[in-house]
């Protein structure tokens, strides 16, 4: 996301910060960092991996060498590599829709059947197993107006005109993309059946604990089991059985609530505004046209005799993990309440293993907020893995189980709180003395992490998981309001932390605990060491790291997002557009104690960047085919590319486009494997 609609205000107060010795434990970190060099090398060397590119008796290494800054409008890939855009938003998925207009003059109609706008998580799913052949599902995180109307968005009479709101609703969601490899080049596959649209306004399933509850009981869904349209799709994750899951990340700024008092806590805590939804979707109500309230529902003021006259509980239908069947065009998607209902980035799985409950890993990407772990009730059967009536394994793995937060202690340990009602509180008394039933915990997943005393964090954004060693990485994008009075924590170490860290950590099988070290802290070059606490040089210095994903080979992709168009802040955004970087984890070793960081000055080589995007640009999603042999990757909000007439994303334009959020696809021009 860019910084438009990032959402900059501290909504927690729970002072979970240890202010305890905040001065000591910085010393002493600073002290056991040294001491933990050696250590550190020895994991980074990457020689415990079973997993490799070549044969099976070598070690996977990178076989690029790191890229240069770049600061041009167009994308930059190592020598030996190819990058074509694919899929730019606008792109037709049918007949319905009419080719992207460079003018903007493309209709609501053209959106629902096109690619839609800013991409971001994603995932290939092939067909039959095939490396030349899949479903490539992107998510559609926000809009750009202006890139997206004639002339940006229009207000007649202090309200949007219906065309223009139906037109950015059906720009947001994700899209299900059938794409086909023919020689060296990636296409669509208009008019398949596969290609698939989610808007703001599809038709979905509430499922898990808040489904049919009270709390989102509509008049469009009096037993609150459906909700119409998925928000601000950010991160993206996937699951053993074959699905797609899309994160709801900054929804609640779509809608209003402009009651003069009484404002829910809940919706407080996640920024309803009180004035105006972020584009005004609302003030669209009551145009002639409008069916069963599709823009009246943006504002959740309390206006009738209940909650079936009025939309205060729309809002409560968004804030989850929505799961997608990509490959059964007919399916619907259905939100998994009980995985918690935050600001989702994403989701990442824990190495499923045979006889044992699946974990599910998500960031909630605000400032000061946390960490979260789903852990199923059910066991992992691998038979599940096979079946073809997916959403029903979601069913059974997804509606069902605890939700953790986080807690980061100073020692390098680390502690999964419950939240259910028999959870104990910071205060010592019990979360079911404050909320009633479980879906009212879920409704205020936020406060009942306050209540228990989870660790805030410094944004977390995408978490991944290693395929073999099942670590898990976050990356924590930046923080620049942890400042003297906020204090800092052993896992958000830096006040003023404007580049970034990633955070590494080990689940304890079978219990609440887990062991974890910080692994690489972002910063410019010419940093000082106290910033740039990793050693990063100018081939790698990178600020706001966000995507984040392992292939199954084991090697990391880090991807950022810096914030490049709201100006060049900080240094790094001086230096390079964002970029995407890769790297090759060794395994944590079961005596970590919070040390690091893992990448320092004497490995930091090990680290290069991959790629760097076109000016403005945001670097997010990743997905790969399963030969290795194809990459994609999505260039969100740049300022002006790509070039017209060239699907070449290396190309900068002549002159000035209207911008395209888009995915890219990267191969070697000698079809070999990707990145070794
Ligand atoms: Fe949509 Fe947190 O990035
Ligand atoms: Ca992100
Ligand atoms: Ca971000």
């Amino acid at each position: 996301m860019s910084k438009t609609i990032s959402d900059k205000v501290v909504r927690n107060d729970a002072g979970n910060t240890p202010f305890s010795a905040i001065l000591e434990v910085q010393l002493s970190r600073r002290t056991v960092t040294r001491g933990g060099l050696s250590a550190a090398l020895a994991l980074l060397t990457g020689t415990s991996l079973s997993a490799c590119g070549g044969s099976d008796d070598e070690p996977l290494k990178l076989g690029f060498t790191s890229l240069a800054n770049s600061m041009t409008d167009a994308c930059v890939v190592p020598p030996g590599y190819v990058a074509q855009v694919l899929g730019a938003w606008g792109t037709p998925l049918n007949d319905s829709a009419a080719e992207w207009d460079r003018d903007g003059k493309n209709t609501s109609k053209d959106l629902l059947n096109s690619t839609g706008m800013h991409h971001d998580g994603m995932h290939y799913f092939p067909l039959d197993g095939s490396s030349s052949e899949g479903l490539l599902v992107v998510n559609h995180e926000y809009i750009d107006e202006k890139a997206l109307h004639p002339a940006g968005p229009t207000t007649v009479n202090n309200k949007r005109p219906a065309e223009e709101v139906r037109k950015e609703v059906n720009a947001h969601g994700v899209a299900v993309m059938h794409i086909r490899k023919t020689g060296n080049a990636w296409a669509i596959v208009k008019n398949s059946r596969y290609n698939r649209r989610f808007t703001s306004a599809t038709p979905m399933a509430l499922n898990g604990p808040v489904g049919g509850t009270d709390w989102v009981k509509t008049p469009y869904s009096p037993t609150g089991t459906t909700v119409r349209g998925t928000n601000n799709n950010c991160g993206n994750g996937t699951t053993p059985w074959g699905t797609y899951i899309t994160a709801e990340e900054n929804w609640a700024a779509c809608f209003v609530n402009t009651q003069a008092s009484g404002q829910p806590a809940h919706q407080v805590r996640v920024g309803v505004p009180t004035s105006a939804g972020r584009y005004k979707w609302e003030t669209a109500a009551g145009d002639a046209t409008e069916v069963q309230g599709e823009f009246a529902r943006f504002n959740v003021t309390p206006s009738g005799t209940s909650a079936l006259n009025d939309w205060r509980n729309e809002v409560n239908g968004f804030g989850y993990l929505v799961e997608i069947d990509p490959y059964n065009p007919d399916s619907v998607a259905t939100k998994r309440t009980a995985m918690g209902r935050f600001a989702h980035e994403g989701a990442a799985y824990g190495k499923p293993e045979a006889g044992k409950p699946l974990a599910f890993y998500s960031g909630d990407d605000s400032r000061f907020e946390y960490i979260y772990r789903f852990v199923s009730d059910a066991n992992w059967d691998p038979a599940d893995a096979r079946r073809s009536d997916r959403l029903a394994v979601g069913t059974k793995y997804l509606d069902k189980g605890t939700l953790y937060v986080a807690r980061f202690n100073e020692d390098g340990s680390g502690t999964w709180l419950p939240l259910t009602l028999a959870a104990v509180g910071k205060d010592g008394t019990k979360l079911g003395d404050k909320y009633k039933t479980i879906d009212e915990i879920l409704i205020n997943t936020r406060a009942a992490a306050d209540f228990v005393g989870a660790t805030p964090m410094d944004r977390p954004e995408w978490t991944a998981v290693h395929p073999s060693n099942g670590d898990v990485y976050v990356t924590l994008t930046n923080n620049t309001s942890r400042n003297a009075t906020t204090g800092t924590n052993a896992a958000n170490p830096r006040l003023n932390n404007a580049n970034g860290h990633i955070v590494r950590w080990h689940d304890t099988p079978g219990a609440n605990t887990f062991k974890w070290e910080i692994f690489v802290f972002g910063s410019d070059a010419g940093a000082a060491a106290d910033t740039n606490r990793s050693g990063l040089t100018t081939l790698n210095q990178l600020a706001s790291p966000d995507g984040l994903a392992f292939d199954d080979r084991g090697i990391m992709w880090i991807q950022t997002d810096n914030g490049i168009d709201g100006g060049r802040n900080n240094a790094v955004a001086r230096a390079t557009n964002d970029q995407m970087l890769a790297v090759i984890p060794g395994a944590m070793t079961t005596d970590s104690k919070g040390t690091g960081p893992v990448i320092n000055a004497q490995n930091q080589g090990d680290l290069r960047r991959f790629f760097v995007g076109p000016n403005e640009a945001e670097i997010t999603g990743f997905a790969y085919t399963p030969d290795y042999k194809t990459i994609f990757l999505n260039i969100q909000h740049p300022v002006n590319w790509p070039a017209y007439g060239s699907n070449d994303a290396t190309t900068a334009p002549t002159g000035t486009v209207r911008p395209r959020s888009s995915t890219v696809v990267i191969q070697k021009a000698d079809g070999g494997p990707i990145g070794v």
